[in-house]
């Protein structure tokens, strides 16, 4: 009855909403951008339970209102795993699925859920999100949700079509420096937003050699494209603070890769001459860095960088016409605030700008994976699909951020030539309303 009602009400809104934006050519809006009925007890099937998918099965298993009742994965063991972590939190047993890479298909066709969720390798997201959406189900996936403009096309059409979420889990927009940018920028303390910097460099050397893990897989994609296969961590923070897709969007974008040297010299120092690491060509520029103009004309600087040795950094700078935020260290200038010319430690003022999501949720989130916001981030998407709301990140945004792998790809091929990005929102990104995200638990 419950749903009924909401249902009903939720098509009400879709033809009003979408008659006031006078747009024939595109659906009536569905899932993605308006609110659905309610799931009181979120039933969750999850592809994909190694490193990071572990992580998440441990949050969701600490967050009212959601039960884990399928997994799959390719290796037994980890679904054993994710199977003794269920049932010692004290839910049922989960059917498990671990029959081969395409098994997640009999798991969406057969079990009864409300969200697919899958920390799968990169090439594994798109089919996991078409089959859960397919067979009626939202769904949920690790970064970067896609890697080709199809695929960002495919999901956007599916998540139309079936109604349905289909959520990119950018655990960075919940980090709290992040949050607390956001916050700022909210408060209109930076003033017009008008240049952003972000990026994800982290020393993946190691990681990528090893025989377990990511090493099986994350190392292939450096012989297989050049431009950013990982753009989303440095992007959609600073996206959220520009309004992309609820006011602005990304318009085109330039990129430029230098040469290809660190997993080469890595290799060489770390395996023996005849070890066949040492033959591998690897196509990844070591340094990756793209532009991208908005719409309304503002930039955005991302860069990659996960075959050198360096610090870690995802960059972090947001910059206004009243004063700017820089990460890694985090720090703030506010003209008029503080001495001319001279950062202030962002420590010294998180009391007074920490997001209140952060201050409500924090003793919950205290030994989750990355500081806590993986916790947050999971409990945000639950938080949304039993209140009927939309998620913080819906489609169109998983296909704009995602987009920035195949466009710096083919950009950095023509010799850094600039290409459009579609508009995923299809003239939308100028009426949807700005995300905002509630302290409230
Ligand atoms: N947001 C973050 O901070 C963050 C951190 C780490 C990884 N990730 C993302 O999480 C995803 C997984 O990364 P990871 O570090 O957990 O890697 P991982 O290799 O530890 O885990 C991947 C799991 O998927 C399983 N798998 C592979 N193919 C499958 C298939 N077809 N069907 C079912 N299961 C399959 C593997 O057996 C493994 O258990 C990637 O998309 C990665 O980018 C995100």
């Amino acid at each position: 009855m419950n749903n009924d009602i909401n249902r009903r009400e939720f098509l009400k809104m879709s033809g009003a909403a979408a008659a006031s934006l006078n747009v024939h050519s595109t659906p009536a809006l569905v899932a993605p951008l308006a609110p659905i009925a309610p799931i009181a007890n979120v039933r969750i099937g999850m592809v994909g339970v190694g490193l990071q998918g572990g992580s998440h099965l441990e949050n969701f298993l600490k967050i009212p209102g959601c039960r884990i009742t399928a997994v799959c994965d390719i290796r037994e063991e980890r679904t054993t795993w994710a199977t003794q972590e269920i049932t010692a939190a004290g839910q049922a047993a989960p059917a498990v699925y671990a029959r081969g890479p395409r098994d997640f298909e009999r798991l969406c066709e057969t079990e009864d859920l409300d969200l697919v969720f899958t920390a799968t390798p990169w090439e594994w997201h798109v089919p996991v999100m078409l089959a859960a959406m397919k067979s009626g189900k939202h769904a949920a996936t690790e970064v970067p949700a896609a890697m080709t403009l199809d695929d960002c096309w495919a999901l956007v059409e599916s998540a139309e079509k079936y109604s349905r979420h289909a959520v990119m889990m950018e655990n960075c927009n919940y980090d709290r420096p992040e949050m607390m940018v956001m916050n700022i920028v909210r408060q209109g303390l930076l003033g017009d937003v008008l240049h952003a910097e972000g990026g994800y460099l982290h020393d993946l050397r190691e990681i990528k050699f090893e025989k377990r893990d990511e090493g099986l897989w994350r190392r292939a994609w450096s012989r297989k494209l050049n431009g950013n296969p990982y753009p989303t961590h440095g992007l959609g923070p600073v996206a959220n603070c520009l309004d992309i897709n609820r006011g602005d969007r990304f318009d085109y974008i330039v990129s430029m890769s230098g040469p290809s040297r660190g997993l080469s010299d890595w290799a060489r120092d770390h395996f023996p001459a005849d070890a066949p690491e040492r033959q591998e060509k690897f196509t990844l520029g070591d340094v990756n860095t793209s532009l991208i103009k908005t719409a309304l004309g503002k930039t955005i600087v991302v860069q990659h960088c996960t075959n050198l040795p360096r610090p870690y950094s995802r960059i972090h700078m947001v910059q206004g016409t009243k004063g700017l935020f820089q990460g890694y260290p985090n720090r703030l200038y506010i003209e008029g605030r503080g001495e001319n010319d001279r950062w202030v430690d962002a420590a010294t003022v998180r009391s007074e700008f920490d997001h209140p999501l952060w201050i409500a949720i924090e003793k919950r989130a205290a030994g989750a994976g990355h500081g806590g916001m993986d916790y947050i981030e999971d409990y945000r998407l639950i938080q949304c699909l039993r209140a009927g709301l939309p998620t913080d990140m819906n489609v169109y945004d998983a296909a704009a951020l995602s987009a920035v792998v195949d466009l710096s790809v083919k950009s950095t091929a023509a010799r850094s030539r600039s290409i459009e990005f579609p508009d995923f929102t299809r003239g939308r990104w100028r009426t949807n309303p700005r995300l905002e995200i509630s302290g409230e638990l």
